[in-house]
């Protein structure tokens, strides 16, 4: 039997291994995936672990994306840009860092935008870790214009100027980015807020929002935030996190087994555990 994980801290309420061991199962792979918690000063005796334990892969999760990267042998460029890794591959003693947060994100928009998102004028709300994979993300795969809206404008702006891909970029503050919300086919928020139990708190007023765009909220708890309820009473096409998540563990998955899982599957399992419209965690 092959054995796979996740790192973190905390990582008890982690979906991840329910996701990945139904994965496992459709596919008749004989393989395990558990959850490691690991502390940041066991870091690295964690990752020689892998090697001398023989796990074959593994996901990386808070607070260890960006401190795992010294200790792995290789790192994919696309991780490197971004500055975090997520997923560990173990390929027969060298261990390789890449990242799928921002491509899962990619490919549950796709879902909605279909491949023309390359077309459309995007706007990511937040600066953060997650906000930085997105947008590094959508830049490497040749989307020409993405604009930022951050409370703190040095640490949008900070990311914005490092990101190695090419594209045009403007920062409003929240309140510009308020005043032409019109302007924007998809609006991308990637911050904390709105999320259990700060429900009712929303990043910026939508009054202004385009007619038949796209909102996607990369939270899943709540499965609707304040944001997507009244983008949705705006007529707009929503998303919440529950794609990005499940994508970017069925892209992992693909990198360890080659084989890209059905997303429904996986999505259902981690909606049955979730078991309603918001879970204390
Ligand atoms: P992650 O790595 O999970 O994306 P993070 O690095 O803490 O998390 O980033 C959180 C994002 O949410 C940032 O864009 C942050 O804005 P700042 O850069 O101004 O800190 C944003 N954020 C979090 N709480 C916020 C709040 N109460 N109001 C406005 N923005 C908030």
């Amino acid at each position: 039997m092959a054995l796979y994980g996740v790192i973190g801290d905390p990582i008890a309420h982690s979906m991840s291994p329910l996701m990945h061991n139904s994965a496992f199962k459709e596919n008749g792979i004989d393989a395990e995936y558990v959850k490691f918690h690991v502390k940041k000063e066991q870091l690295p005796e964690a990752i020689l672990g892998i090697k001398a334990l023989g796990i074959k892969g593994v996901n990386v999760t808070v607070p260890h994306k960006e401190q795992v990267m010294p200790l792995l042998d290789e790192i994919d460029p696309l991780a490197e840009a971004i500055g975090a890794v997520n997923t560990i591959v173990n390929d027969n003693g060298k261990l390789i860092g890449y990242n799928t947060d921002g491509l899962g994100f990619v490919e549950g928009l796709k879902k909605l935008a279909g491949d023309s998102i390359k077309n459309k004028s995007i706007l990511i709300i937040g600066a953060g870790g997650a906000a930085k994979a997105i947008y590094y993300t959508l830049a490497s795969s040749g989307v020409g214009r993405i604009d930022v809206t951050n409370r703190t404008p040095d640490r949008a702006e900070k990311m914005m100027e490092t990101c190695p891909f090419a594209l045009q970029s403007v920062f409003l503050t929240l309140d510009d980015a308020e005043n032409v919300l019109q302007e924007y086919d998809v609006i991308i928020q990637t911050t904390s807020i709105g999320m259990y139990p700060h429900i009712d708190q929303s990043p910026l007023k939508i009054g202004r929002l385009k007619q038949g765009s796209i909102v996607s909220d990369i939270i899943y708890n709540p499965l609707e935030t304040a944001l997507l309820k009244q983008a949705k009473q705006k007529g707009a096409l929503t998303q919440n996190g529950l794609d990005m998540f499940v994508f970017q563990g069925a892209l992992s998955f693909e990198k360890w087994t080659g084989i890209f899982p059905a997303h429904s599957i996986m999505k259902n399992i981690v909606l049955q555990q979730l078991g309603g419209q918001h879970v204390n965690r």
